[in-house]
């Protein structure tokens, strides 16, 4: 099935504070998050995912842009496939539309039977290739969404505000408990995502067509396909396919490099 990657890189990464757009941000090698990223991509290539094109979003500002375009310079070489890089927008839905929209461009119509496009974020650089395998076989076996999940280890509350009246700073002391799901039915959900690219196009165009949308709410793109009526299924995921979004988290991603071999 012809098979398109997005990777979403083009977020400021406001969480790890790092003073630079999050794709550039160095792991503990030195080399950019995007790198790694990379690196993974084609890890899972060689062990035997199949992509017939990359399509990486990059910072709109023109300097990040710039940056990250040469970071995916050095590195599409070793992914064997064609790669675009395309300017990302203000949320990751927005940048994951113009993806898609590349994707279709780069994979061409008129092929008879599904095109598969394979959504990732660049922040979950260590991703094992089995993740990337598990989502690809379901796309393969029929599913029109595939994500991976894991279980999760602490219990979730969903909580309300106590007192609508309070004043935005006392906001989290006021919060209190709705209810409790139970932690068996719970999945945290990672990427890559995988999709029949012509359903998630036309998600996408359905959410962005709804004056009600929010698309900081969006975020990853299963739900997309949850609110256009789709069913997603669920393949497992692995704790390596964590997201870089806080410094203690390049302190995770420092000890898982320092144990994989060179
Ligand atoms: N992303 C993107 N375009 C955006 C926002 C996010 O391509 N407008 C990408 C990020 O580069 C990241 C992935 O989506 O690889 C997941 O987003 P997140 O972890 O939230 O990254 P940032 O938005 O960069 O971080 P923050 O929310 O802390 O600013
Ligand atoms: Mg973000």
């Amino acid at each position: 099935m012809p098979t398109a990657l997005v990777i979403a890189a083009a977020g400021s990464g406001t969480r790890l504070g790092a003073g630079m757009p999050k794709a550039l941000a160095p792991l503990a090698d030195g080399r950019a998050l995007l790198a790694h990223c990379l690196d993974a991509v084609a890890a899972a290539r060689d062990a035997g995912t199949s992509l017939d094109a990359v399509v990486v979003l990059v910072p709109a500002d023109p300097d990040g842009g710039a940056r990250v375009r040469a970071v995916v310079a050095e590195g599409r070489a070793r992914l064997g496939a064609p790669v675009a890089c395309v300017p990302g927008g203000a949320e990751r839905a927005d940048s994951v539309r113009s993806g898609l929209a590349a994707a279709d461009r780069a994979l061409g119509r008129g092929v008879p039977g599904p095109r598969h496009v394979l959504v990732h974020d660049a922040a979950r650089a260590l991703t094992p290739p089995a993740v990337f395998a598990a989502v690809q076989e379901a796309l393969d076996a029929g599913a029109v969404a595939a994500i991976p999940g894991v279980p999760l280890t602490d219990t979730v509350k969903e909580v309300v505000l106590a007192d609508a009246g309070a004043a935005p700073g006392e906001r989290t002391l006021r919060l209190t408990v709705r209810g409790t799901p139970p932690r068996g039915g719970l999945r945290a959900v990672q990427t890559p995502q995988g999709f029949d690219l012509d359903a998630l196009l036309a998600a996408h165009e359905a959410v962005r067509a709804d004056p009600a949308r929010d698309a900081a709410a969006l975020t990853d793109d299963a739900m997309v396909m949850e609110a256009a009526g789709h069913a997603v299924a669920v393949v497992p995921g692995h704790a390596e396919a964590f997201k870089v979004t806080t410094p203690l988290d390049l302190d995770l991603a420092a000890a898982l490099l320092a144990r994989r071999p060179a």
